[in-house]
């Protein structure tokens, strides 16, 4: 059998990893300031995550959802606390288009209504309901196509309260990134996010904070709406969550209370995957890793923007958007082969910074070593 051949690939092959190196097949190391789509949050093989997941599967790697597993308790005390969100309650899944699917239906549930307001340039996964209030019509099927998703320009407040005024109580909840991930890294103002939140409030709409990419400490506070001092009624995750283990979830306001049979899934919440988010917890707790990604992210962005020939340099804490003009297409590619150095990009030209939480100045300055010595090239 072959590969179902949907990814462009790079030709390298990695096959260790260590804090924010990886290595390939060839023992070439490269500084990682992509973890793998934003996933690695306290690095690769950090010591205590081994530990954790190793004695686990000693012990049990499996079982469902039908009987005690007290680790699930341990990581919403862990998380309600780390977040900040105390009185919120936890739902566990796999991914982050699961756990945006089961926040937009549970929205549904709660008020009974089908509309949904998304944003342009927004990323919210491929599943069905994901994928339908994701600003690319080239990845949505024709079975996924509703007229429940309403799109509206990010950030525009005039335009958010005409849509409240026109649909009002139809309007079953908002998704917004926080900071816009795979549309450029683009930040939610914050007067954009309380409007969001007063509007919701009013026409008891439910606020879908998506922090799958932008979450998880990665701003400098644990979910980038945080920083417009606003709370959503369902915050999103995954990514960084599980440092590479599957995992996803919603955290979920008080005010919705759950029934038996609401939500479901096989393998969300197992005991691999919870010892793997709370060893990620437990880390960024230790090593106090959100205040090294306001620390080091503040840093690259302010030397970031004394480069010239960039666009404009985009972000909070490590989530960083250098968007270069189209000429300089190529740097993205030179980092990666001619300076061993892991990006992601963003069209039509941005390159996003989002290594692990605990990354530190040595290896952001490498980086822009690199990339002026890119840019003075070309
Ligand atoms: C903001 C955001 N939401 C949802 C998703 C989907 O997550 P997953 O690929 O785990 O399904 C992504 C993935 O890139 C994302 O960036």
């Amino acid at each position: 059998m072959k590969l179902f051949d949907v990814y462009p690939i790079n030709p390298i092959e990695i096959v260790k990893g260590d804090g924010s190196y990886v290595y390939d097949v060839n023992g070439i190391e490269y500084l990682d300031l992509y973890g793998g789509h934003a996933v690695i949050s306290i690095g690769h093989s950090h010591p205590h995550y081994i530990q954790r997941i190793t004695d686990q599967l000693h012990k049990l790697g499996f079982y469902s959802n039908s009987i005690e597993i007290p680790l699930q308790k341990q990581l919403a005390e862990l998380l309600g606390k780390v977040s900040g969100k105390k009185d919120y309650q936890l739902f566990l899944c796999n991914s982050g288009a699961e756990a945006n699917e089961n926040a937009l239906k549970l929205a549904s549930f709660y008020n009974g209504r089908k509309k949904v307001l998304a944003f342009s340039g927004s990323f919210h996964g491929r599943t069905s309901l994901a994928v339908s209030a994701t600003d690319n019509p080239k990845i949505v099927a024709p079975v996924n196509e509703t007229d429940n998703i309403i799109f509206l320009p990010f950030n525009d407040e005039e335009a958010l309260e005409k849509a409240f005024s026109q649909y009002g109580e139809e309007i079953s909840s908002v998704i917004i990134e926080g900071i816009q991930g795979v549309g450029g890294i683009r930040v939610a103002s914050n007067s954009f996010l309380q409007k969001i939140r007063t509007l919701t409030s009013q026409y008891n709409a439910i606020f879908i904070a998506d922090s799958v990419q932008c979450g998880y400490g990665r701003s400098g506070e644990f979910y980038s709406h945080d920083h417009a001092a606003i709370e959503a009624d369902i915050y999103s995750m995954a990514k960084g969550m599980g440092n590479g283990f599957p995992i996803g979830a919603i955290a979920i306001s008080p005010k919705i209370k759950p029934w038996f049979g609401e939500l479901g899934t096989t393998f969300g919440g197992n005991h691999l995957a919870c010892v793997a988010a709370l060893a990620v917890l437990e880390t960024m707790e230790k090593e106090q890793l959100m205040q090294n990604a306001a620390r080091v992210g503040a840093y690259l962005l302010q030397e970031l923007k004394g480069f010239d020939k960039v666009n404009e340099v985009r972000g909070k804490g490590l989530m960083i958007g250098i968007d270069l003009p189209e000429e300089l297409n190529q740097v993205k590619k030179d980092l990666l082969f001619k300076n061993h150095i892991f990006t992601g990009e963003a069209k039509p030209n941005v390159i996003r910074l989002l290594p692990a939480l605990n990354v530190r100045e040595k290896e952001a300055d490498r980086f822009l070593e690199a990339l002026k010595e890119r840019l003075n090239r070309l």
